[in-house]
C-alpha cells in the first residue's frame, strides 16, 4: 500500500511540475493539427520534434506525413498515453524528458504549446540551439518582443539563424 501512496505522490509531483516549468496540459485542437503540419513546410526526412507533447497527436500526425517526428513529455501519465498512440509507427518516438534538457541542434521544426511566462526562456535556448533556418511554432501564444515570419489561425511561425560563432572558436 505505501508503494502505491509513493507512486501517486510521484505522479502528483511530475504532474504539478510540468506546470510549473512550462506549461499545464491542454491539447492542442483537432482541426488546428493537420493545418499547422502544412504551414511547417516539411520536407521527407526532416525531424520535427514537439516539447511537452501531451497525448502525441501532433507527433502521431507528423510521422503519419513520413516525417521524423519526437515527443518529448514529462508527465507520466501523457507520456504512456503518447506512447500508446504513438505505438507501432517506426518513425514516431515518444521520450519521457525533460524539454530543457532536450538538445535542439539537428531539428529542422520545433513545436510547443507553452504559457506566455515560459516562452522568453524557450526562444533562448532556441535561440542558442536551433541550426540556421529551423522553425519554431508556437501554439496559440506569441513570443513578446520578437516578429514571426508567418501568423497561422491560432499559431506562430519563428524562424531561427545559427548562433553567430565568436571570434575565438573562429
Ligand atoms: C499545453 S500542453 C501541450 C499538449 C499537446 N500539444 C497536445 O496536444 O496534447 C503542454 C505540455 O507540456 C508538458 N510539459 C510541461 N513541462 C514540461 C517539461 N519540463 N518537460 C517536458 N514536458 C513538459 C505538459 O505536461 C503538457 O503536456
Amino acid at each position: 500500500m505505501l508503494y502505491l501512496y509513493l507512486a501517486v505522490l510521484v505522479l502528483l509531483i511530475l504532474a504539478a511540475y510540468t506546470s510549473i516549468s512550462a506549461a499545464p496540459w491542454l491539447p492542442t485542437r483537432k482541426v488546428d493539427v493537420n493545418k499547422l503540419l502544412d504551414d511547417a513546410k516539411l520536407r521527407p526526412g526532416n525531424l520535427f520534434v514537439e516539447l511537452g507533447c501531451g497525448d502525441g497527436r501532433v507527433v502521431k500526425a507528423a510521422a503519419k506525413r513520413g516525417y521524423r517526428a519526437v515527443g518529448y513529455e514529462l508527465n507520466p501519465v501523457l507520456f504512456f498515453i503518447a506512447w500508446v498512440n504513438n505505438f507501432g509507427i517506426n518513425n514516431a518516438k515518444i521520450k519521457f524528458i525533460n524539454l530543457w534538457a532536450v538538445d535542439l541542434s539537428k531539428v529542422d521544426v520545433v513545436m510547443a504549446f507553452m504559457t506566455p511566462r515560459t516562452l522568453p526562456r524557450l526562444d533562448s535556448k532556441l535561440r542558442s540551439e536551433l541550426k540556421s533556418n529551423a522553425i519554431f511554432i508556437s501554439y496559440i501564444f506569441a513570443i513578446q518582443g520578437r516578429k514571426p515570419i508567418k501568423k497561422g489561425k491560432s499559431w506562430f511561425i519563428y524562424q531561427y539563424s545559427a548562433k553567430p560563432k565568436s571570434i575565438d572558436s573562429a
